[in-house]
């Protein structure tokens, strides 16, 4: 069975401007506890949405009502965060966007979100499937049948020539798309923030991850295309309709945004975070709840298959306790055979390659490490709270893939 925010799949889209209030009250109509987190959204802990950490989950039949500000304009999005390899998996999530003073103007500013479905062979959400060992300890659950915006390949209308904001969302469990344009195509920004201008045709993203594209359409057709696999599987497409009249926007010039500054790196709390586990990893024992138990033993009895630092992710162990202000630098390393999409919930943070020493050009809230690669994710703790860092593989998170960090 599916499951919606108000009957609509994705949810609802929240659209507001910058520095406006967001107030939305979870009703909980599902048999079991649920919460609301904003990805993304730099708010007050108190509304960010985790279960077990920032609030109690809310109950089948109670409420709770959320109330925050968005500081920052770009595209985000909300989704269930308990038991969310399933309640997500089942459809609970929706776009967010916040819109700035100075948005480029566009003909069309469309909502993309994509998601990959586990079918049975009936055509139906493979339920059986749900908490399955092998995904966990693997890539994650990954499914066999791609939406977008809930459906099957659509045909998004457009005005003839026009210019298109394409803001996409992955909000699949596990998968890591990889899109191809039928053109190239301006990249806009990342995870809510602006880039500098580059010219992309086909990039990768990773759950949680966001990309916003402007497109100038010059023929009746511009399709995408997911080519993570074998099979290219067409996404969607834009296409031109001509009932909708002709494009208006004026395609003026884009610019680059203002270079944020650094923090500085010389004064920063370095934090090591060495990840392992998984099948054909190289975990052989960890700690749980404060016991050393051997991998085996973990997987068998509690399906916990991952671990940070030897020690496999609850809500009460911290990774770190920060001083409100301090800048703290996270040095992963992805001591697995997994690519692994790394969420800080909070903040939004550069990302360092400690090979080349090459850093970010822009802040993101997500970032994928394959195998074996190593990252340092920097950023200001100025947020008091605690704060969840954890895989976005959902069922990477769920066997252990999780962390908390605490501001103070
Ligand atoms: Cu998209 Cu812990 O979140
Ligand atoms: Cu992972």
């Amino acid at each position: 069975m599916l499951w919606t925010y108000n009957g609509a799949l994705p949810g609802p889209e929240l659209r507001v401007k910058q520095g406006e209030m967001v107030q939305a009250e979870l009703i909980n109509a599902l048999p079991e506890p649920t919460s609301i987190h904003w990805h993304g959204i730099r708010l007050s802990n108190g509304m960010d949405g985790v279960s077990m950490l920032t609030q109690p989950p809310v109950a089948a039949g109670e409420r709770f009502q959320y109330l925050f500000v968005p500081p920052d304009a770009g595209t985000y999005w909300y989704h269930s965060h308990a038991k969310t390899w399933q309640q997500m998996a089942r459809g609970l999530y929706g776009p967010l966007i916040v819109e700035g003073p100075d948005e480029p103007s566009v003909d069309h500013d469309v909502v993309v979100m994509i998601d990959d479905w586990r079918l049975n062979e009936a055509g139906q959400l493979d339920e059986a499937s749900f908490g399955r060992l092998h995904d966990w300890a693997h890539g994650g659950r990954l499914g066999n049948w791609l939406t977008v915006n809930g459906e099957s390949n659509p045909s998004i209308g457009i005005k003839g020539q026009s210019r298109v904001r394409l803001r996409l969302i992955n909000a699949a469990n596990a998968r890591i798309f990889r899109l191809q344009l039928a053109n190239p195509a301006t990249q806009y920004a990342l995870d809510g923030f602006r880039t500098p201008l580059v010219t992309v045709q086909e990039f990768e993203l990773a759950p949680a991850q966001r990309i916003d594209l402007i497109v100038d359409v010059t023929s009746d057709l511009f399709t995408v295309t997911e080519i993570s696999t074998d099979e290219p599987y067409p996404a969607f497409a834009l296409k031109v309709d001509a009932t909708l009249g002709v494009a208006e926007a004026a395609k003026a010039t884009l610019s680059d945004p203002e270079p944020e500054s650094l923090p500085d790196l010389a004064t920063a709390r370095r934090i090591p975070l060495h990840m392992q586990g998984g099948a054909m990893g190289n975990l052989a024992e960890a700690s749980l709840d404060g016991v050393m138990r051997p991998i085996r033993e973990l997987a068998q009895s509690y399906q916990k298959v991952w671990a940070f630092n030897g020690v496999v992710g609850n809500m009460k162990d911290r990774l770190a306790d920060l001083k409100l202000g301090e800048t703290a630098i996270i040095e992963i390393w992805n001591d697995t055979q997994w690519p692994h999409a790394m969420h800080l919930h909070g903040f939004h943070f550069w990302v360092r390659d400690p090979e080349s020493g090459k850093i970010s050009a822009s802040r993101r809230d997500t970032h994928l490490m394959h195998g074996g690669e190593r990252a340092e994710l920097i950023f200001v703790a100025d947020n008091p709270g605690l704060w969840l860092l954890h895989c976005h593989m959902l069922e990477h998170h769920a066997a252990g893939m999780g962390t908390v960090i605490q501001v103070s």
